[in-house]
């Protein structure tokens, strides 16, 4: 479970979130919704230890966040934490075995090469471990970079606009595959604008107004989004995303 504790953040004038407190619960998907500029990858950033509040504490299964020292900020990144950005961010150059062999944790070389065969499996890449990354679509390269997470099945991920890019069938790919994660222990959040994908969550953190109490959002509210839909908990019907 991740605790954001009075958190503050601001650029300049730019207050993006001001004592902003929100639990996000394991074993589950929160979507973190709000207009553009309201701070969503801002807030992904603080969490995965890539930016820093101006204030306020974040603790992950009772252990804090802030202040750690580079060295726990490591470990952290490292056995904890999982990212999934619309970039894909995968080691250009090499094959999608390699890509997948540095998310792997310690484990026999049989278990090794059962779970990587499983994973590229789930993301529809079965029997294409050789090929180099540069040869993948998007879509595909997007699936890598799950199959990534499903080597590891970080305790924490963070998506940053997971299917800004992709087709409907690897959007719902994508959010099947966090979903799974997410039903396996994970804690999952995900930065969208996609009214779909929040209806897949089924919880909801809402930035809109947290900078700005008594004035405007800092952008227009997506169609769809509701400014006031924060904490709402309910179940879909469905995780198809279009
Ligand atoms: N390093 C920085 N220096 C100054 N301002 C920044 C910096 N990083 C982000 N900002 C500003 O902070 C605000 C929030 O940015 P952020 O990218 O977190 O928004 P977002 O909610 O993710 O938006 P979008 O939905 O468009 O992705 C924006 O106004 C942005 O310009
Ligand atoms: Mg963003």
């Amino acid at each position: 479970m991740l605790h954001i504790d009075g958190l503050t953040k601001s650029y300049g004038r730019h207050i993006l979130w001001s004592d902003l407190t929100r639990t996000v619960p394991s074993a589950a998907m929160t979507a973190l919704t709000g207009p553009s500029g309201s701070g969503k990858s801002t807030l992904l950033n603080c969490i995965g230890l890539l930016d820093r509040p101006d204030s306020g504490d974040i603790r992950f299964d009772g252990r804090p966040l802030s202040g750690v020292s580079s060295h726990r900020a490591r470990i952290f990144r490292r056995d904890t934490l999982g990212y999934l950005f619309q970039n894909y961010a995968l080691i250009p150059d090499t094959t999608i075995k390699e890509n997948l062999q540095v998310a792997l944790p310690r484990l026999s070389r049989r278990e090794s090469r059962a779970r990587l065969a499983d994973a590229l499996a789930a993301v529809g890449l079965a029997g294409r471990a050789q090929e180099p990354t540069h040869h993948l679509s998007g879509g595909e390269q997007q699936r890598l970079a799950l199959a990534r997470l499903i080597v590891r099945k970080p305790a924490l991920i963070l998506a940053d606009e997971p299917t800004g890019a992709l087709d409907e069938d690897n959007a719902t790919m994508v959010i099947g595959t966090l979903r799974q994660l997410a039903e396996a222990g994970a804690t999952v959040l995900i930065a969208t604008h996609n009214a779909t994908v929040r209806d897949a969550c089924g919880e909801q953190i809402d930035l809109t107004c947290t900078g700005h109490p008594d004035g405007p959002p800092p952008g227009p509210v997506p169609p769809g989004l509701s400014p006031t839909g924060r904490g709402r908990s309910r179940r879909p019907a469905s995780v198809r995303v279009g």
